[in-house]
């Protein structure tokens, strides 16, 4: 190999990604890296925090639960590496390394420690051309944590882990995070080195740091101070806790990009929430997926808005259930909408109770304000539908379209049998079932007429 491939290998990243644990204490059938932090599952934040770096390679090693990751996940970057028994950190490294080039720079990440950051890891891989480092954290509760061993002059000499720890180390509060550098070849010859003379029997990963003091190299020690950065997720308890601490602290940077939340506490963003100036939240309102909220837009209690834009200034009131729509500037949802995903609202368009909308196109400002399905419908401007208005989209076999034009009054309680155009201008009378289309400027009346039978008296006033 000549210099300069050699150099260029050397600065060549490859990141392993640790993630074939049962998982068992989660008392869960999906495999625990799939389960959801923020809207997203473990592994794929992981990932992100991985492709962050932009590796030459990821790796990940899988037990059980490899299909679902595979299924679930977006992999294609990914070489998967397959682990059949758990048999210790260190052998799950071992699965992956053989794969990696031996000059290449090996990240190790956990895949169930979702919260790592970018500027963190950078630190640690900065130290890497001095030989191993490690990424440690000053714990006041370390307990099942590895506790970290320096010596006298204050230098890595050993992890040790919890259950094979004395009463004094046990004492230690600066702990091993899991989270590790190395060049490749020298992971490798370490990890031969490796034993499973432990208390758990296993081939523990941080014993080649150890080895490696032993040889000579120095270990460099990296320690953060941030404590949700490494958190690892073992059971439900923790993933809640973990979830709490992440809204609490996407939270506190809405307020401080100058949000109005009622409750900090009751807010969760599942997701990427963006918001324009003077932007109002009220309590248990729940963002999901790519959300944009322009300047002054409301939003009232008890609300989920998923996948959604929303224009300047429109209000939606409380209890509704917005998914895949767009809502232009000054309207007014709810309360108790539902807008489900095709939903197009132009401006001052207004959506009220109990209205559910599936791929409908509202134009400037009309309105269906009570008690509504509205499904593959097109509506113009300044259009009107009346409470009890159902578009009967669906025969069973196929969907069909209703198109309404500007100006059009829909009487109360009509049905709209698709396909069906309505013209400019046109009046439905109330209760009409329309199943012929409308030319414009005209009146449709789509009932029986009313029969009224005199002298008519209910059963117990009949004489007989
Ligand atoms: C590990 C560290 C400990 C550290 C702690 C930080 C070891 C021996 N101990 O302990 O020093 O303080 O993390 O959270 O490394 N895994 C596999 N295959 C295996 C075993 C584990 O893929 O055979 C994966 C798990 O899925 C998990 C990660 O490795 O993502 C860590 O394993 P875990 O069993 O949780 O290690 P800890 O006991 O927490
Ligand atoms: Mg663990």
């Amino acid at each position: 190999m000549g210099d300069e491939t050699l150099k260029s290998q050397e600065s060549r990243l490859e990141i392993i990604v640790l993630a074939a644990g049962q998982g068992s204490r989660m008392r869960s059938s999906k495999p625990k890296v799939l389960h959801l932090l923020a809207g997203r599952a473990l592994l794929d934040h992981v990932f992100d925090t991985a492709r962050s770096l932009n590796p030459d390679a990821i790796h990940v090693v899988v037990g059980h639960g490899a299909g679902a990751v595979k299924e679930t996940l977006d992999t294609g970057d990914v070489s998967f590496h397959h682990q059949d028994q758990q048999l210790g950190t260190g052998h799950a490294v071992g699965c992956a390394l053989p794969s990696c080039h031996p000059e290449a720079t090996v990240l190790v990440l956990f895949g169930d420690v979702p919260l790592m950051s970018r500027a963190t890891l950078l630190r640690l891989l900065e130290q890497v051309s001095q030989g191993p480092a490690m990424l440690a954290a000053h714990l006041d509760d370390p307990r099942g944590y590895g506790r970290v061993l320096r010596d006298g002059a204050g230098n890595f000499s050993a992890v040790v882990e919890d259950g094979d720890a004395g009463h004094d180390q046990r004492a230690i509060k600066e702990i091993n995070t899991g989270v590790l550098a190395a060049r490749a070849g020298l992971l490798t010859d370490l990890l031969n080195a490796v034993n499973n003379d432990n208390a758990q029997g296993e081939y523990y990963l941080p014993d080649t740091l150890a080895l490696a003091v032993e040889g000579g190299t120095t270990v460099s020690i990296v320690v953060t101070e941030d404590p949700l950065e490494i958190c690892g997720i073992n059971d439900r308890g923790q993933l809640e806790a973990l979830e709490r601490a992440l809204q609490r602290r996407l939270a506190d940077a809405l307020l401080n990009a100058g949000v109005a939340l009622a409750d900090r506490q009751r807010v969760d963003v599942r997701g990427d929430l963006q918001c324009g100036s003077d932007v109002e939240i009220d309590v248990n309102v729940v963002f999901e997926g790519r959300v944009v909220l322009g300047d002054g837009v409301r939003v009232g209690p008890n609300c989920l808005v998923k996948d959604a834009v929303i224009g300047a200034g429109t209000d939606i009131q409380a209890f509704c259930h917005i998914e895949g729509a767009s809502i232009g500037t000054g309207c007014r949802i709810g309360p108790y909408a539902r807008l489900r995903p095709g939903t197009r609202l132009a401006e001052t368009a207004r959506i009220g109770n109990f209205v559910e909308t599936k791929n409908a196109v509202l134009g400037p400002g009309s309105k269906a304000n009570h008690l509504a399905y509205l499904g593959d419908t097109q509506i113009g401007a300044k259009s009107n539908v009346g409470a009890g208005t159902i578009t009967c989209n669906y025969d069973g076999v196929d969907k069909h379209p209703t198109r309404l034009g500007d100006g059009v009054f829909v009487g109360s309680n009509s049905t709209l049998v698709a396909p069906v155009t309505v013209g400019d201008h046109t009046f439905v009378a109330a209760g009409s079932v329309v199943t012929d289309d409308i030319p414009e400027e005209s009146l449709a009346v789509g009932r029986a007429r009313q029969r009224n039978i005199s002298g008519w008296k209910p059963p117990g006033r009949r004489e007989d």
